[in-house]
């Protein structure tokens, strides 16, 4: 082990995860499962995650169900199979806990289009203004945030707050703009966007929905304002779950990402769940994360093996974070 790891940093700066062949026959689940228990792990899956992925979690779940299994839980490994802005959350969360992610290089174009420094001058211009974070970003920048959203809570956080405070909400401006109407706001956004979401071709769903006429359409918040305007129910990824469950339509055009669709069929196995269209006339008709995809169940194996790729924040940071963080988990009611 000690030799095979010797340029684990490098291999991880480059490719992301540990590149080590895994010997032939290697039951992966049986493995994962051992290790699972041998280490006091839990292994914690969002929604987008393969569906294999998903099957061996110890907890599948939105990004705000997702952080408060990591506060809670008492394993000493938290292995994160979501994006790394979620497991440097659970770190964040957790500084005397191990947290691994499969892939060091699952991103988010969200959190990439924001930093916290880029915050700090938005921030200079509005000194008034209070900073709420949508919980895609990093460190740095839920340093600089007041308070903590997820699509989950965001209206509910947002409703507790008084009217006339004056709000600059980063980084995605496709949910910001949806806060702004549902809660009747002028909230000044940061200009990001997740190019899963904004993918999807509201000219296509068209044709979807005409081929389908009794569906419904149902979008997450992070989409554009046209497929949003043109949706029946808008709704973060758990929202979706339950509304596929316990709507009295038999069929849904799901603006999200695709992968959802494995726990939606589980949930409401006589449902007919069609993944909404992208623009993308040439590749699957379907909207993958891409950086979601990056975790595999080899590198799930391999990162609880070596207990690498760890997430390690500086601690005044971490501190800096976890206060908005914090602040979330306080403020938000438990929604499902
Ligand atoms: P939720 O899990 O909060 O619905 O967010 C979806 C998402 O884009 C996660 O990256
Ligand atoms: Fe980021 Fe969009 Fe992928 Fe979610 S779906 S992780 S917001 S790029």
């Amino acid at each position: 082990m000690e030799t095979l790891l010797t340029d684990a940093s490098t291999m991880l700066d480059k490719k992301g995860f540990l590149d080590i062949e895994i010997p032939e026959g290697t039951d992966l689940i049986a493995e994962i499962n051992r290790m699972r228990k041998e280490k006091n792990a839990i292994i914690l899956a969002h929604y987008y995650q393969i569906p294999e992925i998903q099957d061996i979690s110890d907890f599948l779940g939105d990004s705000l169900q997702l952080a408060r299994a990591a506060a809670e839980t008492d394993a000493d490994m938290i292995v994160f199979c979501g994006v790394h802005f979620m497991a440097e959350a659970a770190k964040i969360l957790n500084p005397t806990k191990k947290v691994v992610l499969p892939d060091l290089k699952a991103g988010c174009s969200l959190a990439d289009s924001c930093s916290g420094e880029g915050l700090r001058a938005m921030r200079a211009e509005h000194p008034n203004a209070i900073v709420i974070s949508y919980i895609n970003c990093d460190a740095g920048v839920k340093a600089e945030s007041d308070i903590i959203v997820t699509s989950s809570n965001a209206k509910t956080i947002l409703d507790s707050l008084p009217q006339e405070q004056e709000i600059i909400f980063a980084p995605d401006k496709n949910l910001g703009k949806y806060l702004n109407k549902v809660t009747g706001r002028n909230m000044i956004l940061w200009d990001g966007a997740c190019i899963v979401h904004e993918a999807f071709s509201l000219e296509r769903i068209a044709r979807q929905l005409a081929e389908h006429p009794n569906a419904k359409l149902i979008a997450h918040p992070e989409s554009e304002e046209p497929v949003l305007n043109a949706s029946d129910f808008v709704g973060s990824t758990s929202r979706l779950l339950n509304f596929v469950q316990t709507d009295d339509a038999q069929e849904f055009i799901v603006a999200t990402e695709a992968g959802i669709i494995h726990e939606m069929q589980k949930m409401a196995p006589g449902k007919t769940l069609i993944p909404a269209m992208t623009s993308d006339e040439n590749n699957c008709n379907c909207s993958e994360c891409f950086f979601m995809k990056r975790n595999t169940m080899e590198k799930v194996y391999l990162c609880m093996k070596y207990e690498l790729p760890e997430i390690l924040i500086e601690e005044e940071l971490r501190q800096r974070a976890e206060k908005s963080i914090t602040k979330m988990l306080d403020l938000s009611v438990k929604v499902k």
